[in-house]
């Protein structure tokens, strides 16, 4: 399958055209952004460990019984999925208190929550993605009732999945972000990344950040941190095997 006509540039991927219409490529670029596009930088290889990892957890994620867009890897940071139209609501679980809940609700972070929680946000740069309620994302018709229940049930699934993997790594998942998009015939998939620019993850024993809250907050050790996680997932994955 090659690239053919590039059709979206976002902040940390390009999507390309195919010669299949229900396909396209999506090519991770090493580029990050904070704070709604205002801080911008480059964490050099993190297009190629994300694309890696984002594709091991859609593969296994599918054959846990979520679906998802993932088709195949066709290299170091180009990705074949299927085409879908992204629902636009950002999708948030949290295990452990951080980042805009510590701040919005006035908690320190590390906090661990008896279960999981789930928030969205409307998925709009202009607005900087306000956060909004079920009820909203139906009156805004950003989704149907019976999508937003999908959403709900695959996003729980998700972290389970996710957490029970990571603490294999060492690894606490803290939160993380996910996306869903509709295929042409309305079902919904789990769509864009899973990788340290979508989630916290923090170190068990030391609780060293190992995600993008590093280039966030500047503190330093950004591209070994993603090296770190990756090697780590790839130790887990061989020892399963
Ligand atoms: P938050 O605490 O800043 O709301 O972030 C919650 C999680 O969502 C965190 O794991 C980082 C991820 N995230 C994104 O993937 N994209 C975003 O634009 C933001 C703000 C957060």
């Amino acid at each position: 399958m090659i690239k053919r006509e590039q059709v979206y540039e976002g902040k940390a991927k390009k999507v390309y055209k195919t010669d299949d219409p229900e396909l396209l490529i999506v090519s991770y670029k090493d580029d990050a952004t904070a704070f709604n596009g205002l801080k911008k930088g480059t964490i050099s290889g993190k297009g190629v460990i994300n694309n890696r990892m984002s594709n091991f957890f859609m593969k296994t994620l599918e054959e846990r019984g979520i679906p998802t867009h993932y088709v195949e890897e066709l290299s170091d940071r180009d990705t074949l999925v299927r085409k879908v139209e992204i629902v636009p609501l950002e999708v948030i679980i949290r295990n452990i208190s951080a980042g805009s809940f510590a701040k919005n609700y006035g908690v320190e972070e590390g906090v661990v929550f008896d279960s999981p929680t789930i928030e969205f946000s409307y998925k709009n740069d202009e607005l900087g993605d306000p956060l909004l309620n079920e009820y909203h994302a139906l009156a805004l018709s950003l989704a149907t009732c019976e999508e937003i229940a999908t959403i709900k049930e695959y996003a729980f699934k998700v972290n389970d999945e996710l957490k029970a993997f990571w603490v294999r790594c060492g690894i606490t998942l803290v939160d993380f972000k996910l996306e869903f998009g509709r295929l042409l015939d309305g079902t919904i998939v789990l769509a864009d990344e899973i990788s340290p620019d979508t989630s916290r993850l923090w170190d068990s024993n030391t609780g060293e950040k190992l995600d993008k809250d590093r280039f966030r907050r500047d503190l330093g050790g950004v591209e070994d941190a993603y090296i770190e996680v990756m090697r780590r997932l790839t130790e887990a994955r061989q020892n399963k095997q």
